[in-house]
């Protein structure tokens, strides 16, 4: 069977390029068995993410927030990185200015060794005060609840960024340095409705990257991207080398 030029285009692109960007979302994840966010299997006791993810959530009832958070952290214990996530680590060995920005709060890519990577949305295996807002790493599961702060003895909460709230500024300028100054952008899984994540793509490409993107079904961003390969990141992601 012959090769879908599509697919030979896109790794022809990759292997001529000084920088490279990619952005993934869930549904790299996906191919590890974790649930996407906007999927019917990432519902928890009938709550949406968008009702527990929010400062207001947990304000109102930090007991529920963290339970649903031991809930998370009990299915991605047993979660292992998958050959997308794999070929992620090979890409950036072999490109010579490579920057990997993730929503995802799993730890999977650092996990499969990924090194330059940004985390946009935070990392659900570390806590943070919310009196001395000292960030800690913390894998316990379950985690014994409500968590106290070792040092004040403040209520601790996961170290993500909820929906309303502004992501590190650090995080956030470098992540658009990178996109600002790439020659390929690659988005891997992710259905582009979250702000700013959802910004850097036409910042690529605005920038003259060349965007190529990998997903199961057509997203907001396939019909503005250079190249759009439908199917599941496993599969495809380990192609583009
Ligand atoms: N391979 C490739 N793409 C997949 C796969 C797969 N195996 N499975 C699902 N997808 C795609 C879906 O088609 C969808 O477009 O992954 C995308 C997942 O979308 P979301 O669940 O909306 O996840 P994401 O885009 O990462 O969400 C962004 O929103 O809830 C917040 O902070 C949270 O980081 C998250 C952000």
């Amino acid at each position: 069977m012959s090769e879908n030029p599509l697919l030979r285009s896109a790794r022809a692109r990759l292997a001529s390029a000084r920088s490279v960007v990619v952005l993934t979302g869930a549904g790299i994840s996906a191919d590890s068995g974790v649930p996407t966010f906007r999927g019917a299997d990432g519902l928890w006791r009938n709550y949406r993410a968008e009702d527990l993810a929010t400062p207001e959530a947990f304000d109102r009832d930090p007991r529920l927030v963290w339970e649903w958070y031991n809930w998370r952290r009990e299915i991605l214990a047993t979660k292992t990185p998958n050959p997308a996530h794999d070929a992620l680590v090979c890409m950036e060995a072999r490109t010579e200015d490579f920057h990997l920005i993730t929503q995802n709060v799993d730890g999977l890519h650092r996990l499969a060794g990924s090194q330059r990577l940004s985390e946009l949305h935070g990392d659900i295996w570390k806590v943070r005060c919310t009196s001395c807002r000292v960030v800690i790493d913390n894998r316990d599961v379950p985690l014994a609840l409500l968590p106290h702060c070792h040092t004040c003895g403040g209520l601790l909460r996961p170290h993500i960024v909820w929906f309303g709230e502004a992501l590190d500024e650090q995080v956030l300028t470098d992540s658009v340095r990178a996109v600002e100054s790439c020659d390929v952008m690659v988005i891997v899984g992710t259905s582009g409705l979250v702000y700013p994540a959802a910004m850097l793509m036409p910042a690529a490409q605005a920038h003259g990257a060349f965007v190529i993107e990998i997903n199961l079904d057509p997203t907001p961003y396939s019909s503005d991207v250079a190249l759009s390969l439908q199917g599941r990141a496993k599969d495809i992601v380990p192609l583009l080398l």
